[in-house]
């Protein structure tokens, strides 16, 4: 079974262009699409409008007025043109019922063309239009031309009505209506807050209306073009100094990754054109590139605006050269933004990120993009599309002269069904483009869908650098109050490393590296440095710290403080006298461990991360479990940590690029491949591995042995089923294990690494069964069970043992630990740089 994005993606070649594309068809599971007024259905590009006259069942009205027009003002370039020939006049209040198969966010598209129709001048029509929750439209700023409103909505009753209610005896009227499934992952829940910089949590539950959607740099792209129907318009009107920027396209360099936005986030024909910054003073540039590139948007006060920027490095000849500011009004919204990173390293990744503004109190929005002030050695910015969305407020309305609320009834005139059709020929040409018929339609599986609905990722790393987007972590405000005591002296951390010592250092991952250190008062710490020149924006930088401080376990390593002067970005953790649980295991030439200490290591591991999966409003995924990534204290206490990883999270980019294999990729979940999602069974999978690695005291995965054993996870279970798992556990535990304690241990493996998450346990299952096999361990023997081996397994095969180093993890966290104060209350906070939260129905 696939997922559906993954079937919509069809490779295949454009006939007049010599260029592949990647296309996309989504199947909405609800897709009405209604020409009002008209007595025949019409057809606009590759998808066909009903007419609200032959499927009556949809609508109620008094009294029936077919509107036509012949006017040569609807523009034959416009793909919809035809839907503007005809309209549906409401003298009283109307309604529009659609069933709704399944629940979600929705496109509400109306077409209106104001024409004049017998006694009814269509410019004068004021009305309000509204579902059964939210006022879409009150008091309707007329246009001479054609024009379309767009809302998305996330409908969550089985019937979405829509009512038209004309205002002060005039009349109401529509020329078209849409009803459109959207994706359920184009809006996330959760965006950036600017101001307070803070994450913004809720927008499931938001309408929202498109105000403003643009292709940077780039030519109008029609709704024939766009998977979704969207229209994105060009950007040179927005642009308040136009000469200061540059059109760029390349459009053959988007590479849409696995895991990235997709083309439904927006299509190559956005990703792939650019404006970027004119240092060109022969075309009215500045060779002074301190200065922004500044786009002004109209808006409606008195509303919160959700902006979308999308990005896309089409420009860089290579990595790491682009660095930038982005700007909204003059809030800063991405600092030193690399999108390289984002990218996870490859140029042409697309990237956006979702960012609320405060309710607007001016009638114009600036978004700026300008180049980092820092890092000056390519200056350079660049925005490839925009959207700018309208948030309903607090009264559910997108309209700021709606007093009425949602739902209205009052009913017009009653009077005598009239039909009246005005058979004016029209002529309007359509000249529907149809530049992305390369399309083929695929089914879209509902079921996949509404799983799919149910859970988001959302990447919530700091240096994460393949995001879906920009995803924040949720978080409430930080105040400095609440996180005073966090706060550490940049002197004191300068100290306490002995200056950033090289040889000090104990790991390095993409964030930057990782010393040991000691604070003042004694404490040992590990401190991770943030790299000045990395994307992380203060805003995450904060985001994480206000994450951190809200996860406390004793099995999760805990954050101890930050330093966020000088503009650097410090976070300081508590430090783990043992080390790695890996370094225990194997390589390191120390002691073995008992299978006593083994089966505690496994358990307090497992509480760690049963406790990330529910013990917050979220569920946090860790995303990369493994025996690296679990640390041990000076009584061998297992605490889960996720610093000094390799560079960066290598599960999710590792699908297509299977050189380079990192350490962690013999923990992969493998559904994770296959549905291209994460949740809380892919950690209890890679804890599967882990519960082999502590059984068999070997590398995951160890390409210099023979084929079949090169895998653990696939070595083990070969064992396993054949019910012979006691001849590759550790030697060092030969005769110490009691079989019903091992039977436990291996069932317990085995079922975490299922192939489908569904059928392996949760966290809370696994630690139960693993504290079982503890009790199986020592029941019945009396005094030390790692001494009396009575009934123990005796025999192990020669196949086990001595491994190697595995070369492959460099910069496990080898940090020991020594505060006395680590209890229940010190516990532990988990940072979030490999870790995902996910938002989960029912949470
Ligand atoms: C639209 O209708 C035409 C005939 O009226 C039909 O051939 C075509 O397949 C329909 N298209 C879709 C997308 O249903
Ligand atoms: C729609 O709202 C419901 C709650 O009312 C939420 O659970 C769901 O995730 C939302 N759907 C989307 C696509 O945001
Ligand atoms: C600047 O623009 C002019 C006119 O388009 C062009 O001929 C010239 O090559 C450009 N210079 C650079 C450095 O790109
Ligand atoms: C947008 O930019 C213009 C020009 O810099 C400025 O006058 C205006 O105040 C800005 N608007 C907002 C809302 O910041
Ligand atoms: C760009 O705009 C931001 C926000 O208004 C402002 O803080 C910054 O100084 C501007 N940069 C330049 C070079 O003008
Ligand atoms: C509209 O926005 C408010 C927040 O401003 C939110 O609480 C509400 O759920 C939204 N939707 C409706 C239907 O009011």
């Amino acid at each position: 079974m696939m997922d559906w994005r993954k079937l919509g993606l069809v490779i295949c070649a454009l006939n007049l262009l010599p260029l592949v594309c990647f296309c996309a068809t989504f199947v909405p599971a609800d897709n009405y699409l209604i020409d009002c007024g008209s007595t025949t259905p019409t057809s606009v590009g590759n998808r066909n409008f009903t007419s609200d006259t032959l499927s009556k069942k949809l609508l109620t009205t008094q009294r029936e007025i077919l509107a036509s027009t012949s006017a040569n003002s609807v523009s034959s370039k416009d793909d919809e043109a035809p839907l503007y020939k005809t309209a549906r006049v409401f003298t009283g209040s109307s309604k529009y019922t659609f069933p709704i198969n399944q629940k979600g966010r929705h496109w509400i598209r109306f077409y209106f063309f104001p024409f004049i129709y017998d006694k009814y001048n269509l410019n004068a029509a004021k009305f309000v239009v509204s579902t059964q929750t939210i006022v879409l439209i009150s008091g309707l700023t007329m246009q001479k031309n054609p024009f379309m409103k767009e809302y998305s909505i996330n409908v969550t009753t089985d019937i979405l009505e829509i009512t038209f209610r004309p205002l002060d005896s005039s009349v109401a009227f529509v020329n078209a209506i849409e009803v459109v499934s959207v994706p359920d992952d184009l809006i996330a829940d959760d965006a950036l807050n600017l101001n307070p910089s803070m994450t913004y949590s809720g927008l499931g539950t938001q309408a929202l209306e498109t105000v403003w959607r643009v292709n940077m740099g780039g030519p109008v792209v029609t709704s024939g073009v766009d998977p979704l129907q969207r229209t994105w318009v060009t950007d040179q009107k927005f642009l308040r100094t136009s000469n200061l920027a540059n059109d760029v396209s390349n459009i053959p360099a988007v590479k849409y990754t696995f895991g990235g936005p997709t083309q439904f986030t927006a299509p190559p024909s956005v990703y792939g054109t650019a404006a970027e910054m004119n240092t060109n003073t022969s075309t009215g540039g500045d060779t002074n590139i301190n200065f922004n590139v500044t786009w002004q948007f109209d808006v409606e006060p008195g509303f919160q605006y959700l902006v979308r920027a999308h990005f896309c490095d089409i420009v860089s000849k290579a990595l790491n050269l682009l660095y930038f500011n982005v700007y909204i009004d003059s809030m800063a919204a991405a600092k030193e933004l690399d999108l390289s990173s984002k990218g996870n390293n490859v140029l042409g990744v697309p990237y956006f990120t979702d960012l609320v503004t405060p309710i607007a109190d001016s009638n114009k929005l600036n978004v700026s993009i300008g180049p980092s002030t820092s890092y000056k050695d390519n200056p350079n910015a660049i925005l490839n599309g925009l959207e700018i969305m309208k948030m309903n407020n607090s009264i559910g309305s997108l309209s700021a002269n709606a007093a009425s609320g949602a739902g209205g009834d009052s009913s017009g005139s009653s009077s005598s069904h009239v039909g009246l059709i005005a058979g004016v020929s029209v002529g309007v040409v359509s000249a529907v483009v149809l530049a992305g018929v390369c399309c083929i339609l695929c089914r879209k599986r509902r079921r996949l869908a509404q799983q799919r609905q149910s859970k988001t990722w959302i990447p919530l790393s700091v240096n994460d650098t393949h995001t879906m987007g920009s995803k924040y972590s949720n978080g409430t405000t930080i105040s400095a109050a609440s996180n005073f005591e966090y706060r550490v002296p940049f002197a004191e951390v300068k100290e306490g490393t002995n200056n950033f010592d090289e040889s000090w250092v104990i790991g390095v991952g993409g964030f930057g590296k990782v010393y040991k250190g000691e604070l003042r008062d004694g404490r040992k710490v590990a401190v991770k440095r943030g790299n000045p020149l990395s994307q992380q924006g203060i805003a995450e930088f904060r985001t994480e710290i206000e994450m951190l401080s809200q996860f406390r376990h004793r099995h999760l390593v805990s954050l101890i403080g930050y330093c966020d002067e000088n503009n650097e970005m410090i976070l300081i953790y508590e430090y783990m006298e043992n080390g790695t649980l890996k370094s225990h295991l194997y390589g390191s030439g120390l002691p073995s461990l008992s299978w006593k200490q083994r089966l505690e290591i496994c358990i307090g591991s497992a509480r760690g991360l049963h406790y990330l999966h529910t013990g917050y409003a979220k569920a946090v995924i860790h995303r990369d479990v493994k025996s690296a990534n679990i640390l041990l204290d000076e009584n061998l206490m297992a605490k889960v940590a996720d610093f000094g990883l390799s560079k960066t999270g290598p599960e999710l980019d590792q699908t297509h690029v299977s050189t380079a294999v990192k350490g962690s990729f013999g923990y992969l979940d493998p559904e994770y491949f296959r549905r291209q999602q994460l949740t809380e069974k892919s950690d209890v999978y890679s804890f599967g591995v882990v519960l082999f690695e502590v059984l068999c005291a070997r590398p995951v995965i160890d390409p210099s042995l023979p084929r079949e054993k090169v895998n653990l996870a696939e070595w083990a279970m070969k064992f396993l089923k054949k019910g012979q798992l006691q001849q590759i556990i550790d030697t060092a535990l030969a005769g110490k294990i009691k079989p019903e304690s091992l039977r436990k241990f291996g069932e317990t493996a085995e079922k975490c690494l299922a192939d489908y998450g569904v059928d392996r346990p949760s966290m809370g299952d696994v630690l139960w069964n693993l504290e079982y096999a503890l009790q199986l361990q020592e029941a019945e023997v009396q005094g030390d069970p790692e001494e009396n081996s009575t009934n123990m397994i005796g025999e192990l095969s020669p196949q086990v043992n001595n491994f190697h180093q595995d070369a492959n993890v460099s910069s496990a966290s080898a940090v020991q630990f020594e505060t006395s104060t680590v209890d229940d209350l010190s516990g532990v906070s988990m940072s979030r740089v490999f870790s995902q939260l996910v938002k989960s129905e029912g949470r």
